[in-house]
């Protein structure tokens, strides 16, 4: 029997050619809210979920009683509770790897954009404003140099500071679970507390995933350790921050600056605080979002659901305590 396939995200040609090789497809396109409904009227059908983007919860997937794996185009998998997928045996896989090094750039552009103020300043050439030669009211601060402080020392986490210390020359101090002498080694990183990243990191970036543990971890305490000249950069998730006590302290002059890829309501509310201020650059959750980039994730995304759905262990595979559950075919 062939196996059936909702898919609520873009594939390209190839892509989607490779997957009809495979199984039957029920596009749903993005998740609008008609999406949405036609997604609910889909599931019952469903194998195989593949896409991102929409919170997968217990209500939703109840409607999907032959459910067996759920193919995510995001290295993230906050939108999806573990809990009720393993005790359902339903194969989650995720995107990482191929989507660390452009996330990274993200990152490093943010870092870039707002210590050289590039759209303040870009927009005053633009709007025609750009009347004398710039003086210190317009000056920006230097990055070479300075202090990279990155929170959450994984794939991404490393791959900015490999960024900062051999292009910029920057001292890169780190928090994560625990110290990692490799990533010491490799790029002179000293290991530090949060309390202590926080009072001597010239640039604070979060690069960690949002877990029931990191979930508002970086609000008021936090931004009070900072130091008026810190610039904070978030290319993790929103919710890993309080957005309220951000906003405060750049409104405060706490900090100088945030380069914000994700915020806690996505798309950002065009009427946030967040985009009167002047020394913060918002882009629209872009990390990943280059055309390589994303047909590799899509790519990645396929080839986990193919094997997930021909009974084999898919190459990123989440949740190992599913793949033990579902039958006797697999292998422990
Ligand atoms: C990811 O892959 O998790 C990116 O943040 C896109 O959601």
């Amino acid at each position: 029997m062939r196996k059936q396939v909702v898919l609520y995200k873009k594939l390209s040609p190839a892509l989607m050619t490779r997957l009809q090789e495979r199984a039957d497809v029920i596009v749903i396109d993005e998740p609008n809210r008609d999406g949405l409904a036609r997604l609910r009227a889909a599931l019952p059908h469903a194998h195989g979920l593949l896409g991102a983007s929409i919170k997968l919860d217990a209500g939703l997937l109840d409607l999907a009683p032959h459910l067996e794996a759920v193919s995510s185009v995001s290295v993230g998998i906050d939108n999806y509770d573990l809990e009720y997928l393993d005790q359902r045996g339903i194969l989650l896989t995720n995107t990482p790897d191929v989507l660390t090094e452009t996330t990274a750039d993200t990152g490093f552009a943010l870092i870039l954009a707002t210590a050289r103020r590039v759209v303040e300043l870009a927009n005053l050439v633009r709007n025609g404003q750009w009347t004398s030669n710039l003086g210190p009211l317009h000056f920006g601060c230097d990055v070479h140099g300075k202090t990279l402080g990155i929170i959450g020392m994984g794939r991404i986490g490393e791959a900015l500071a490999q960024r900062g210390h051999f292009g910029f020359g920057m001292p890169v101090v780190y928090h994560s679970h625990s110290p990692k002498p490799a990533v010491e080694k490799r790029f002179n990183a000293g290991y530090r507390t949060l309390d202590d990243l926080l009072k001597e990191a010239d640039f604070i970036c979060l690069t960690l995933p949002l877990t029931a543990e990191t979930e508002g971890m970086i609000g008021t305490e936090q931004f009070a350790l900072m130091r008026p000249q810190s610039i904070f950069i978030n290319i993790s998730r929103g919710k890993v921050v309080d957005e309220a006590a951000l906003i405060s302290a750049l409104q405060n002059n706490q900090i100088r600056a945030a380069g914000l890829d994700v915020f806690e309501r996505e798309p950002l509310d065009p009427t946030s605080p967040l985009l009167t201020l002047n020394n913060v650059v918002a882009t629209p959750h872009m990390g990943s979002a280059t055309h390589e980039t994303r047909e590799a994730m899509a790519r990645c995304a396929v080839e986990n659901l193919i094997s997930a759905l021909a009974g084999e262990r898919p190459a990123n595979l989440v949740n190992p305590e599913a793949w033990r559950k579902t039958d006797s075919d697999h292998k422990p």
